[in-house]
């Protein structure tokens, strides 16, 4: 049965057309955080629609944050300086890992006591991953089993070595926060390069912040100064549009201004092993982030293999590659990414029971996923998990499919793009 939330996602002859995607996601959230926290004026345009970098604004202004959406969607910030407000009441941060994640590494960092909590599915999500670091630089956390809410007794910051067990941005970024307001310096350790929006991010509103290899090093006490930005387009997002693409020969795609940062292009890489044929032009610098201007054509879909390395720098892609994997020629092979368990949904369990809701062949293991090539899928009834990325993915694998799909909760798409179904009706040539 269709309810108001469910969209129909009917078989597509190919995609077509020009798509400005907002902006993106992981740096919109840095860039509404570190502006709080500058001297002076910035100006963020195409900040990020979704609804997560939204409860970050939200987060912020609850801090005594001053920010003003301006008529043209720009959003422009005064900053106050590395002291925030107390809160009234408890931080709301949605569903978004990133918000809480991030923030408690400036929050611990406050001379106040704190609490932030989500809804249901971030209330599930692990946070002892920012909570024991953010413990040895200082500060007091209390949490319910290592999961939000959490309350944090912020306190004077003293640097620390830190070598990060799991491979994770949002956790690098805190720790980067945090080190920022601490007395002396903080290193960190990745086990495997992450995204790096936060050191750049850093280095853009003027702090010293020194990269080498897998280690991020940061002095604390620096002060940071206003920008005026532009959120490039999110790569993860158009990472849906490109994987439509890739479905059929004769799809053609432009996407203009969109991040072509080196942690984040891994999936360009993969894409073109699958067959598309992506041409990147008009590559520039703005505020250290590479952006460029993609032109995409569908060819041959061929498979892929993803696993060490890779894993983590296309963990946000990986349910769609999965999604679209069936119909390529030999499938697709993940491993290393049991990190997925622990995201918006268990997304592993999320892609394994929706292909086979599609009549798809999977093998579900722990850490990953094998999708046979060379199947035929049919229409079904999807479920969202309420998992903004599953909503996508699969509205994506039905372009294919035969019959029609319906995407039960398909409103999460909101989370980080809520133009997603009606841009991607554009862009389909039935
Ligand atoms: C993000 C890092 C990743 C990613 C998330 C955004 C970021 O999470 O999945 O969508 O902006 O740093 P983890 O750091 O938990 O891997």
């Amino acid at each position: 049965m269709k309810s108001q939330t469910d969209v129909v996602i009917r078989p597509a002859r190919n995609v077509q057309g020009s798509v400005t995607l907002p902006g993106d996601k992981s740096i919109s959230h840095r860039y509404a955080m570190l502006s709080a926290i500058a001297e002076g004026k910035s100006t963020i345009e195409n900040y990020s629609t979704g609804a997560d970098c939204q409860s970050t604004l939200g987060c912020m202004r609850s801090l005594g944050g001053k920010w003003e959406r301006k008529e043209s969607g720009m959003i422009e910030v005064e900053g106050s300086g590395p002291q925030l407000a107390a809160p009234m009441e408890s931080l709301d941060c949605g569903n978004s890992g990133s918000t809480i994640r991030m923030l408690s590494g400036i929050l611990a960092g406050q001379e106040f006591v704190s609490e932030m909590h989500g809804d249901e599915s971030l209330s599930r999500r692990p946070m002892e991953r920012v909570m024991a670091p953010l413990r040895l630089m200082g500060a007091r956390i209390e949490a319910k089993n290592g999961r939000p809410p959490l309350k944090i007794q912020g306190a004077k910051l003293r640097g620390i070595e830190y070598k990060v067990p799991v491979a994770s941005a949002q956790v690098k970024t805190c720790l980067l926060f945090a080190g920022l307001l601490a007395e002396g310096e903080t290193v960190i350790e990745e086990p495997v390069r992450t995204r790096d929006h936060g050191e750049v991010a850093l280095r853009a509103f003027g702090a010293e912040v020194v990269r080498k290899g897998n280690v991020s090093r940061i002095r604390g006490q620096q002060k940071l100064h206003g920008i005026q930005a532009r959120v490039p387009g999110d790569l993860s997002s158009a990472a849906f549009f490109l994987c439509a693409a890739g479905l059929f020969p004769g799809s053609r795609l432009t996407l203009p201004h969109l991040l072509m940062n080196p942690t984040r292009a891994r999936l360009l890489d993969v894409l073109v092993q699958m067959g598309l044929k992506i041409q990147v032009i008009e590559l520039e610098e703005v505020n250290g982030e590479m952006v460029g201007t993609i032109e995409a054509e569908g060819g041959r879909l061929r498979g892929a293999e993803i696993s060490g390395a890779d894993s983590a720098a296309l963990i946000d892609e990986i349910p769609v590659l999965a999604a679209i994997a069936a119909y390529s020629e030999n499938g697709l092979d993940v491993r290393d990414a049991k990190e997925l368990r622990v995201k918006e949904s268990d997304r592993i369990a999320a892609i394994a029971s929706n292909l086979r809701r599609m009549g798809a062949e999977v093998e579900e293991r722990e850490d990953g996923l094998r999708v046979p090539g060379n199947q035929r899928l049919h229409g079904a009834e999807i479920e969202s998990f309420g998992d903004h990325r599953i909503a996508m993915a699969f509205a994506i694998a039905a372009l294919r499919a035969e019959g029609e799909t319906l995407i039960h909760s398909a409103e999460a798409a909101s989370i980080s793009y809520p133009a997603f179904f009606s841009t991607l009706q554009e862009l389909i040539q039935s």
